[in-house]
């Protein structure tokens, strides 16, 4: 016998006699003992005490055991039930089992016996119960574990979207900007390729402008998506996949495409494995696509991946609006321009430099006039763009080297408009555009495109113009070698006044005297 109570019993009974009889015997086994004489006053003490375990008769007035044991399910399950019936039948023993009962004893009950399974429900509820603290405390680690599985994923994917986010605050110019685009995709991503394609409708046709290749993948240079050229001969880089009509379609789509199985997408080169490409828009407008692929591992891009690319160019986006608009806008858009004129000279090796040269040409002949800095600021972007619009002109015509046919010259002679219209776009530079657009003509106005005469030709394109044609006929070309110094007067001196506005002539003529016009031309070779 000990002086702490051990659990408390319950006996349910309407035999008085049978709850004193266990009452007394388990009491001075140091239990705390309850009694009922129905199901009623038993449900009523189980609301008021805690009950370790209930033994009950069946038949009972006012709620009977198998009521009891039902009640007692419900408000807790861990309590064990032991039915004490002096008439055990079939059915009562199946309604037992059903109602959750543990055990059974048919009455007479015999004391030790009872006993017995007292302490066998116990203790078959104690471990009853660990096993429901067990099993949630295993839940609980299983959800820990998913918790830390998710908080780990979320620092990583804000680690991510932190570095894309200060990746893009410390870029200076936007040729800049797109190699970080880039070389970041291809890091994040895991991915064999980025290129990001600048897409302009003046010349209907995408321009690469930056291109990451993942380490290792430096021989499978022409498995390598790309664009091509109107022409279909190579655009701004060597070899590749023409991927150019995917890159329009999603220009034109305007939303983030993941292509996870190549069958799956019609135009698609077979080599491609896996691919998304971006829109990056500026304003509301399609300004590039960014390109990213997969050609040599079993890698596919998922959402998350999509998701990131997105996120990029979105800040991307962002950047080049505060690159262009608050920094330099002239060195940066300039730059972005400038790597467009790389790409056409770089597909004729004879006008390699020519714009280089020809700005030059122009600033010191604008300076020799007495231009001002104003003047000389616009010649400058002016020259050095002066030929953009060629990107939009075929290969087999810009690169022809006999005489062009009438038509094939009318396509040439749209380069001035279509020049003019890629600066316009981008809404700045509006006298820049009009000298670009004027480069072509003629002071008697049989120039194109627009046959303007005399001083209706702004001076910077009089200038421009004398500039251009001096370093066209003083260079070799591909279908001419480069004229004789005295042919090269000729045409000067000798177009000043029909061709040539005759002051900038003159300026040409005192330069030319001094040698530094040459120096130009022979510096860049
Ligand atoms: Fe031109």
């Amino acid at each position: 016998m000990t002086d702490v109570p051990k659990e408390t019993l319950l006996f349910v009974d309407d035999e008085e006699s049978i709850l004193e009889v266990a009452s007394e015997y388990f009491q001075a086994k140091g239990y705390h003992i309850l009694t009922a004489e129905n199901g009623r006053v038993a449900a009523d003490l189980i609301e008021q005490h805690r009950i370790d375990c209930c033994f009950t008769d069946i038949n009972m007035p006012e709620m009977d055991g198998l009521e009891l044991a039902e009640h007692i399910r419900t408000v807790d399950n861990t309590i064990p039930v032991i039915i004490m019936t002096g008439y055990p039948s079939l059915d009562n023993t199946i309604r037992t089992l059903k109602n959750g009962v543990v055990d059974f004893l048919i009455k007479p009950v015999n004391l030790n016996q009872l006993e017995i399974c007292v302490k066998r429900v116990l203790r078959e509820r104690q471990l009853f119960i660990e096993n429901i603290f067990l099993s949630k405390e295993v839940e609980s680690k299983k959800r820990i574990e998913h918790l830390n599985r998710e908080l780990t994923y979320k620092v990583e994917e804000l680690n991510t979207l932190n570095r894309i986010m200060t990746d893009f605050t410390t870029i200076g110019t936007s040729v800049d900007l797109f190699k970080r685009v880039v070389d970041l995709s291809t890091e994040l991503t895991h991915a064999d390729e980025a290129s990001f394609y600048v897409i302009n409708e003046a010349i209907q046709q995408p321009v690469q402008v930056a291109r990451s290749v993942a380490r290792g993948n430096g021989n499978g240079q022409d498995r390598i998506p790309t664009v091509k050229s109107a022409s279909g001969g190579n655009g701004s880089c060597g070899g590749g996949l023409d991927i150019s009509q995917l890159i329009l379609e999603n220009c034109e789509e305007d939303k983030p495409l993941l292509i996870q199985e190549n069958s799956r997408v019609p135009g698609l080169p077979e080599a491609i494995r896996s691919m998304m490409l971006v829109p990056l828009n500026i304003r509301k407008k399609v300004f590039g696509v960014l390109a990213v692929s997969v050609v040599d591992s079993d890698l596919r891009f998922t959402e998350k991946d999509l998701y990131y690319m997105s996120f990029m160019t979105n800040k991307a986006a962002y950047a080049i609006e505060n690159i262009a608009l608050y920094e330099n806008i002239y060195d940066n858009l300039f730059a972005t321009l400038y790597a467009f004129v790389g790409a056409i000279e770089a597909r004729d090796p004879y006008t390699e430099q020519h714009s280089n040269r020809v700005t030059r040409i122009a600033m010191a002949l604008c300076q020799a006039m007495g231009g001002s800095q104003e003047d000389q600021d616009i010649l400058n972007v002016a020259a050095q763009l002066h030929d953009i619009g060629k990107i939009g002109i075929r290969d087999d015509i810009l690169l022809k080297p006999g005489r062009l046919t009438e038509e094939e010259f009318r396509v040439i002679k749209e380069h001035p408009v279509i020049g003019a219209n890629i600066v316009e776009r981008l809404g700045l530079w509006d006298r820049e555009k009009h000298i670009i657009r004027c480069h072509h003509e003629r002071m008697d106005g049989k120039g194109y495109p627009d046959g303007l005469i005399g001083e209706n030709i702004p001076m910077l394109g009089r200038i421009l113009s004398v500039a251009d044609v001096y370093d066209a006929i003083a260079s070799d070309r591909a279908y001419r070698k480069k004229m004789g110094e005295e042919k090269i007067l000729q045409i000067m001196y000798g177009g000043a006044g029909t061709q040539f506005d005759p002051g900038v002539i003159d300026a040409f003529r005192s330069l030319y005297a001094k040698g530094s016009l040459r120096q130009i031309i022979d510096a860049s070779r």
